[in-house]
């Protein structure tokens, strides 16, 4: 049979089931905007790189409603819409895993799955600061601080994310949780060119002038964690807008005027914690501040921070180490303290992130009578770069195991299951990376019983 012009929607009606047959297949669909097609009830989708408005709107998320799976053209709304049947009517939780490589789209398609969960499981009519308002305003605020642009995306995830979503008895969402993994640290202090820093810096650079003049901010290129890269501006983005815009989801998830003045004075003092220099000092192997304007960066870190200057300065310029007999504090070359201005730099950041969780987490609120719950993971995506780090190794690992669970169930599952049934079947090859996954492991194991 001839495969018709413009692709199929499943790629199991292909009369040949091989990778150009696939690619092609995809290739025909994207040419006419078709950027979903199924692979049984597996949904592939492809980025298209411009809005498509009238795929989302409300009254496409009305259509999917219900509907039959298959019966309509595949769309993220068609599987958000299983998920949420099978647990109306078998009162079973699932979860939907997004996986692909950076920048195909993942976060945008987490989106929209929790624009539909949010559309089937929330009240009609109401405003404001609903448990699904606050779910889905957690994406823009988390965005802010956890998403940065790469070589891949310019809006990429730094770290992986699993949002629960809770739903009572009726099928109305009572609560969710969101869990977050891997942000990634050396962003905060090294980005090459030209990527950025993560968002919320440079957001707040451009925030109104009363608030810059209060954190004593400027311009971004000031600021040696953000001006070793080129890169300040995107395209079609204005920071200014989306320092406000955030700030509006940071009030509609809940979080007080307080924690947000909090959260961007650490977010100042990391800047200027990051123009401390430092020059050699008297004895060896001591250090110094460089200069005045060091001093200046230190002091207004500390104020900011609400701490001790002189604390600060002696965390920075030397190392306690505690012996068994006493405790020796032993003073850092120049080098070993910009070292230690980097590492409390990335502490504090990424403490900074997991306290933003957890107080979005309180805010929202976990239902601890919810009856079932759907559950979105999204993790950042396969990544290879010129020099790859232990970071990339965890990012790409993690991967694998998605990976594995995937073909665990598509291959594996499903090919023992006609096995068992004596079904005839010629069985397809794909590549299994279980022995990747064990080199790896085991290593892990065999170094913690060192
Ligand atoms: N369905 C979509 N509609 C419109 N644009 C999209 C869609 N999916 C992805 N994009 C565009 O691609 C960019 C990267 O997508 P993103 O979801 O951040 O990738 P990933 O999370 O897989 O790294 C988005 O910022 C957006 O501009
Ligand atoms: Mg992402």
């Amino acid at each position: 049979m001839e495969a018709p012009a413009g692709g199929v929607d499943d790629m199991t009606k292909l009369s040949y089931l091989h990778e150009p047959g696939v690619l092609q297949n995809l290739a025909l669909r994207y040419q006419t905007n078709e950027i979903y097609t199924y692979t049984g009830s597996i949904l592939i989708a492809i980025n298209p790189f411009q809005r498509l408005p009238h795929l989302y709107d409300g009254h496409m998320m009305e259509q999917y409603k219900g509907a039959p799976f298959g019966e309509l053209s595949p769309h993220v709304f068609a599987i958000a819409d299983v998920a949420y049947r099978a647990m109306i009517n078998e009162g079973k939780s699932n979860s939907i895993l997004v996986s692909g490589e950076s920048g195909a789209g993942k976060t945008e398609t987490t989106k929209m799955l929790m624009r539909y969960l949010a559309f089937m499981g929330g009240r009609k009519g109401t405003e404001g600061r609903t448990v699904e308002q606050q779910v889905l305003e957690s994406n823009p605020v988390l965005e802010a601080f956890g998403n940065a642009k790469t070589v891949r995306n310019n809006n990429s995830s730094r770290f992986g994310k699993f949002v629960e979503i809770q739903f009572d008895k009726h099928g109305r969402i009572s609560g969710a949780a969101i869990r977050t993994y891997l942000l990634e640290r050396s962003r905060v202090c090294q980005i090459s060119d030209p990527e950025r820093n993560y968002h919320c810096f440079y957001l707040l650079c451009a925030a109104p002038p009363e608030e810059v003049a209060k954190y004593k901010l400027g311009d971004p290129k000031s600021f040696h964690y953000l001006n070793q890269s080129n890169c300040y501006d995107l395209v079609g983005i204005s920071d200014a807008h989306d320092y406000l815009a955030t700030r509006r989801a940071m009030d509609i998830v809940g979080i007080s005027q307080k924690d947000q003045d909090a959260i961007f004075r650490v977010v100042a003092a990391i800047l200027h914690l990051g123009n401390v220099e430092f020059t050699k000092g008297k004895e060896i192997d001591s250090s110094v501040l460089k200069d005045d304007k060091s001093k200046f960066h230190l002091q207004t870190a500390a104020d900011l921070l609400m701490c001790d200057l002189g604390a600060l300065e002696d965390a920075l310029l030397k190392r306690v180490m505690i012996t068994p007999e006493e405790v020796i504090k032993r003073s850092l070359d120049p080098v070993q303290a910009t070292v230690s201005r980097d590492g409390l730099a990335k502490t504090i950041y990424s403490r900074l992130f997991d306290w933003l969780v957890d107080t979005i987490n309180v805010s929202i609120g976990q239902d601890p009578n919810s009856k079932s719950l759907i559950g979105v993971l999204d993790i950042y995506g396969f990544e290879s770069f010129k020099t790859n780090s232990f970071e990339q190794f965890c990012i790409n690992f993690t991967n694998e195991k998605l990976q594995q669970h995937f073909n665990q169930h598509v291959f594996k599952m499903e090919q023992e299951e006609y096995t068992k049934e004596e079904i005839n079947w010629s069985y397809i090859e794909f590549v299994d990376n279980q022995d990747v996954l064990d080199l790896i492991e085991k290593v892990q194991v065999i170094s913690h019983l060192q």
